[in-house]
């Protein structure tokens, strides 16, 4: 059985080219952070957020065994803070957006992304997706406070203006634990 993860990375790399931007929101120990990386190409470019040092150091460690790191750029920042801390052309540029919320596996568990800024960060991500552009969010639910900041993610979701976001969800049947993923498309060529 594929994980939900994987189909998630299996959806994206169809959909990133060579030379596209994307954001890994929530860069942990750099497994998204390398998709894209790989998926963007040499021409293309990544930009990674995480509040732990330890992530940071992990995500880099991959990255360089990969021969990945000249094509990203690691923030040691929250993601609530993305529009502040990226170079302003990104606006209405940006391809990918990937969120993969929750702890660090293999760190501390306490330290967990948060429904509030987790929602702000998330309106960030809107003003710099560009037209076509996919934002994708793997919520998982059974940890303290994941069902909470899952559920505040889908009802997020569902307030969006139709056009220009077009939002769906996919949730596996039969396990109320499992990771709940949610997809946003800008519509081609809005605003
Ligand atoms: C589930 S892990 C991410 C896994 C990662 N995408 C990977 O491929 O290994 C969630 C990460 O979000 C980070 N995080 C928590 N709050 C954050 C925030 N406000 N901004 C950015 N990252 C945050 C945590 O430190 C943790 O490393």
């Amino acid at each position: 059985m594929v994980r939900l993860v994987q189909q998630s990375q299996q959806l994206l790399a169809q959909y990133l080219k060579p030379g596209d931007l994307a954001i890994d929101a929530t860069v942990g120990n750099g497994h998204d952070t390398c998709f894209l990386a790989e998926a963007v190409g040499e021409a293309g470019r990544v930009y990674g957020f995480d509040i732990q040092q330890q992530a940071l150091d992990a995500a880099w460690q991959r990255l360089d065994q990969a021969a990945l790191a000249a094509r990203v750029a690691l923030y040691h920042a929250g993601h609530e803070t993305m529009v502040q801390q990226l170079p302003s052309e990104l606006r209405g540029q940006v391809r990918v957006v990937m969120f993969n919320l929750g702890y660090l596996p293999g760190g501390d568990k306490g330290r967990t992304t948060h429904l509030s800024t987790t929602l702000a960060a998330l309106g960030q991500a809107l003003e710099l997706l560009a037209p076509g552009g996919l934002l994708s969010v793997m919520a998982y639910t059974g940890h303290p406070g994941g069902r909470e900041e899952a559920e505040a993610v889908k009802a997020w979701a569902n307030n969006l203006p139709r056009p220009p976001w077009y939002a769906t969800l996919q949730v596996p049947p039969g396990n109320p634990h499992a990771p709940e993923w949610l997809l946003v498309m800008r519509e081609t060529g809005s605003l």
